[in-house]
């Protein structure tokens, strides 16, 4: 068995256009990619790729899936195969399958062999001779009280490749425990070999809200790189659900909760009497740790860095939170890059001052698009107003939008009555792409997995396509529904699922009405799923001529009275493949 992490992180080296793209040309088509489809012969493109959820499908012939599918078909390999040809291509190796099974290593063992590091690492710090270094960055060059860094519990790794090995050894830990507990790596040389992954840096343990030392972040003591090595996830962690120092900040959080971006702001700022700061763990936040928030607050005060990542994050942290369901500002931060040199700098009191003054959401964008923005230039202050219409249409409520026109109205100088007609025509527009996104969405996810809700398309695509069409057409517009019941048998239809559409549907009209409501009764959601993408097809596509819907039904009707004949006749698999490439190509 191979890990689904292993899986994703092949898909994510392995961008799906990039690999399609190596075997056939693709031009872009709004988010999409188009190029002719490698599965069967077309002088029009129909194989399009979603880079946006890693698949592929094919209007044309209906092959569908994702980069695996793709390389299994295309390289004509095996699962397994394909998951090394990618590999092969990102530059990285895949371990045997028997290497994946799973170590044994439980979280319980990580736990206790953190707790025996952490101890370690304190008592190294405080050595008198190998801690020394650690001491003179944390107590000198940070300024930090040893108070606090007992409170938090920091400690030094030692300058050596060995130190903590062998003192964990000593303690009765094994290699493999170490090594998936991400405290020490094997050797590239002699792979018998291991050695600490952490050495001359300042140690932050990572507790959890029971206590336990779960991870372990360190710092370097001079300019190298990396600045910050944190540990990977592990038996006992996942990054993105956890939070530094909540153990501390939830019996403060009543109020409010500080987010900030780094272990020293956390820090810093619970010196100075904020003990309800948190920071993620070297990453961007991500939606558990916003989930996590909120279990403990409502509101959350976002104190990044000022520079432009720090506001980047904190409009992604915006969002977040908001969906979580947290009440958020952000704070305005002035002459200092990160709250902990605003502390120093400005002391307690200038920092809660800050807080109060946090910024909403709406306040915190118009800052953004100030700041980006010279309005004294027309040019610049068009693109500063559709900058704000846009923000102003992605709010859901209608009374929030009117807050925020009137707020633009004031920035801009303008009447907000043309603010507000264009929030109008953005507004229209979203809705239109959203619905166009389900429809793909709904393509995609009953193409990935092979055609199993009706499996005869397959059989005559050209069948199944004129079907959709009278299908669709019936169930978009009454006339057409009454035509298609008059002109149309069961009979009609080759494909059964559309078949069985079609009989009920006619069943239904002709005994009081239908609606597609009434699917539930006889048919499976997949199933009622397509009936309603068909439906949408249509409309989108808008023909809804009389004509067009007599020769959709004239066609059907032939092409099905041509296809049973040529099912009599027998055709072998050979004249079925070449009739389907000719039929493509029409
Ligand atoms: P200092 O004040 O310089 O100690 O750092 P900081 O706390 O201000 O951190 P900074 O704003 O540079 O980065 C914020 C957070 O991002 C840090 O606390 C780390 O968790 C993480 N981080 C920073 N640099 C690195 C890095 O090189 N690698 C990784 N993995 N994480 C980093
Ligand atoms: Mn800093």
């Amino acid at each position: 068995m191979i890990p689904a992490n292993v899986i994703e992180d092949l898909k994510y080296r392995n961008r799906i256009e990039d690999v399609v793209g190596s075997y056939v040309t693709l031009s872009r088509s709004g988010a999409n990619l188009k190029g002719l489809c490698p599965f069967h012969s077309e002088k029009t493109p129909s194989f399009t790729v979603f880079p946006n959820d890693g698949h592929y499908y094919c209007f044309g012939c209906g092959e569908g899936g994702d980069v695996i599918t793709f390389t299994m078909k295309l390289e004509n390999l095996d699962y397994r195969g394909a998951l090394d040809f990618l590999a092969k291509r990102s530059g990285v190796t895949l371990p045997e399958d028997d290497k994946f099974t799973p170590k044994g290593v439980s979280r319980q063992r990580v736990l206790e062999m953190n707790k025996c590091a952490a101890r370690f690492f304190r008592d190294m710090l405080f050595d008198p001779e190998t801690g020394a270094p650690g001491r003179e960055y944390l107590l000198g060059k940070r300024g930090l009280s040893s108070a606090v860094v007992k409170r938090f519990g920091l400690g030094y790794a030692p300058n050596s490749f060995n130190a903590l090995r062998d003192h964990l050894r000593k303690n009765g830990f094994t290699r493999e425990e170490m090594v998936e507990g991400y405290l020490c790596q094997v050797s590239k040389k002699n792979d018998k070999n291991i050695y600490d992954c952490f050495r001359n840096r300042v140690m932050f343990p990572i507790i959890d809200v029971t206590g336990n030392v779960i991870a372990f972040g360190g710092r370097v003591l001079d300019d190298s790189k990396p600045k910050y090595l944190n540990s990977a996830d592990t038996p006992a962690f996942r990054k993105s659900r956890n939070l530094f120092a909540l153990n501390y900040a939830r019996n403060f959080c009543s109020e409010n909760l500080i987010l900030c971006e780094g272990y020293m702001d956390v820090i810093a700022l619970h010196s100075a009497g904020f003990q309800n700061a948190v920071a993620t763990l070297g990453t961007a936040i991500t939606p558990d740790q916003a989930r996590l928030m909120k279990r403990y607050s409502d509101k959350v005060v976002i104190s990044y860095d000022s520079d432009e990542a720090g506001r980047k994050a904190a409009s992604k942290a915006l969002k977040l939170l908001s969906e979580a369901g947290v009440d958020s500002t952000v704070l305005k931060m002035q002459g200092a890059k990160d709250p902990d040199e605003y502390i120093s700098k400005f002391g307690a009191d200038r920092f809660k001052k800050l807080i109060s003054e946090g910024r909403s959401e709406f306040d915190f964008k118009i800052d953004g698009i100030k700041e980006r923005y010279d309005f004294d230039i027309p040019e610049q202050k068009v693109k500063a107003g559709n900058a704000l219409v846009n923000e102003i249409a992605s709010y859901y409520s209608v009374i929030e939008r009117e807050v925020y026109i009137g707020k633009a109205a004031e920035v801009l100088g303008m009447p907000a009555e043309s603010i507000k007609a264009d929030v109008n025509r953005v507004l229209r527009k979203k809705r239109y792409a959203e619905k166009k996104t389900k429809r793909e969405e709904l393509i995609r996810s009953t193409s990935a997995i092979g055609d199993r809700v009706n499996p005869d398309e397959a059989k005559s695509i050209k069948c199944a396509r004129l079907e959709k069409q009278v299908l669709g057409m019936m169930l978009s517009r009454e006339e057409f529904m009454k035509a298609g019941t008059l002109k149309l048998n069961a009979e009609d239809f080759y494909t059964s699922l559309n078949k069985r559409l079609f009989e009920f549907i006619k069943k239904a009209y002709e005994n009081g009405g239908f609606d597609i409501g009434m699917l539930g009764q006889e048919f499976v959601s997949d199933e009622i799923s397509r009936a309603v993408a068909y439906k949408d097809d249509r409309e989108r596509l808008n023909i809804n001529t009389d004509k067009a819907f007599d020769e959709a039904a004239e066609n059907l009707k032939a092409e099905t009275a041509r296809q049973k004949k040529k099912d009599e006749g027998g055709e072998d698999a050979f004249d079925l493949i070449a009739r389907r490439r000719k039929e493509v190509n029409k």
